[in-house]
Order: C-alpha cells, then sequence, then structure tokens
C-alpha cells in the first residue's frame, strides 16, 4: 500500500521521508477503525481533545516544533498540537480517520500534513522529530513494545516520547465490572498500560 501523503505550507525536517511501502499493515484492525471511524470523530475525538491538549502542553510542544502523532486517529492529539503551532505530522493505519482528521484541521485553518502507515514501522528516518506522541494509540498495536521503540526511534536525541494510556480498567468501577465479565470467559486478557510523558536520552 503507498501511503497517503497531504501538502501543507508548513517546512518539513529533511529528515522526513514521503512515499515508500505501508510495511506490516494491521489489515483487519484497519478495517474496523475505517467502519467506525465517522462515529468515532463523532463522539469521542471532541472529548478527548482537551486530554491531547494538556499532553502537548506538559510535553513541552512549543510554535514551530516537530510533532509527530502515531494512530493519531482523527485528531485529538495533532489538533491540540498544531494549535499550539507545531509543524505536526499525523500518521494511523486508517485512511478513512486521517481525512476527518483533515476536515477538522482545515476547518480551524491548521496546516496538518498526514500518511497512512503502521506504527509498528515509522516510515521515517531515526531522529526525525522533537517530540513523539501516541494518544490511546500505541497501547493498542499487537506489539506494543516495537510500536513504542519506533516512537523512541523518530524522536531526536533529548526530544520526547509521550504516551496516553489507560491504566487497568479494573480499578474503574464502571470497566472493572465489564473487565471481570470479560476475563471469567477469556483468561488471557492482557494487562493495560500507564500514562507517562518521557525524555529521551541524549
Ligand atoms: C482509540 S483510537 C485513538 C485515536 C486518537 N489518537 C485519539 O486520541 O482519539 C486508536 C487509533 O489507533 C489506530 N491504530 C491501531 N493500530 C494501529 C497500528 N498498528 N498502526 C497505526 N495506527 C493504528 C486506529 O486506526 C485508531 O485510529
Amino acid at each position: 500500500m503507498t501511503p497517503i501523503w497531504t501538502h501543507s505550507n508548513a517546512p518539513m525536517p529533511p529528515t522526513w521521508k514521503r512515499g515508500g511501502s505501508c510495511a506490516r499493515p494491521v489489515a483487519r484492525s484497519r478495517q474496523a477503525w475505517d467502519r467506525i471511524a465517522v462515529g468515532y470523530d463523532r463522539t469521542n475525538t471532541p472529548t478527548q481533545m482537551w486530554l491531547g491538549g494538556e499532553g502537548v502542553r506538559r510535553a513541552g510542544l512549543r510554535e514551530g516544533m516537530s510533532f509527530l502523532d502515531v494512530a493519531a486517529g482523527s485528531g485529538a492529539l495533532s489538533i491540540p498540537a498544531a494549535r499550539l503551532g507545531g509543524r505536526v505530522f499525523a500518521t494511523d493505519q486508517s485512511a478513512v480517520m486521517l481525512e476527518l482528521l483533515e476536515a477538522r484541521a482545515r476547518s480551524e485553518g491548521l496546516s496538518i500534513e498526514t500518511g497512512v502507515m503502521d506504527g509498528h514501522a515509522l516510515e521515517f528516518a531515526d531522529a526525525s522529530f522533537d517530540i513523539v506522541g501516541s494518544q490511546f494509540g500505541v497501547m493498542l498495536f499487537p506489539d506494543m513494545p516495537k510500536g513504542i521503540d519506533e516512537m523512541a526511534r523518530v524522536a531526536r536525541p533529548g526530544g520526547r516520547v509521550l504516551v496516553h494510556a489507560y491504566g487497568d480498567p479494573r480499578q474503574i468501577d464502571f470497566i472493572g465490572f465489564f473487565v471481570e465479565a470479560v476475563r471469567a470467559v477469556r483468561t488471557r486478557l492482557s494487562n493495560p498500560v500507564h500514562v507517562g510523558i518521557g525524555s529521551k536520552p541524549r
């Protein structure tokens, strides 16, 4: 599959690559996210935008910094990053999600570049971005360590990696009930991860 790129006026770091093949597409997951994208954009993205804004603010994003959003969905992290003046590149496996993100960006007059790709194999050179973030994205990858490794790889030395992820759902009352019911029949249900911002060693 060829990545979809859109163009903006913002200059890109020379290390950002264009084109190339989309390695290891997670086809079933992608189709599922394509199907629910419109509903997700309507209900989830607006309600999670505040969290994205808080994350990029705490990660120290400032005007002119390059920011990569991994598994961007329809923009709950990318849009706040662009509002702060970041030069944002949004990636996701779902082309439909990215089309919705582009529509949101256009409606606010924001400039965000997008590319369809699998977060397990980011199509960027090492050390390409000041900050690399993923909100409720990398936590869902079948190989989450690989996804986090890729985020760290494309962050510049001294840059930052921002991950928003759910904690243990059993500790959230209304979800805990549901999780325990699922665990009763699906004993190998994997453990979720935690929230954090990390600096990449120089
Ligand atoms: C829960 S949504 C989060 C979207 C957005 N970051 C947000 O905060 O609303 C999960 C997103 O991860 C994407 N995703 C899941 N697995 C992926 C993968 N292997 N590579 C790229 N994107 C992936 C899905 O397509 C979906 O858009």
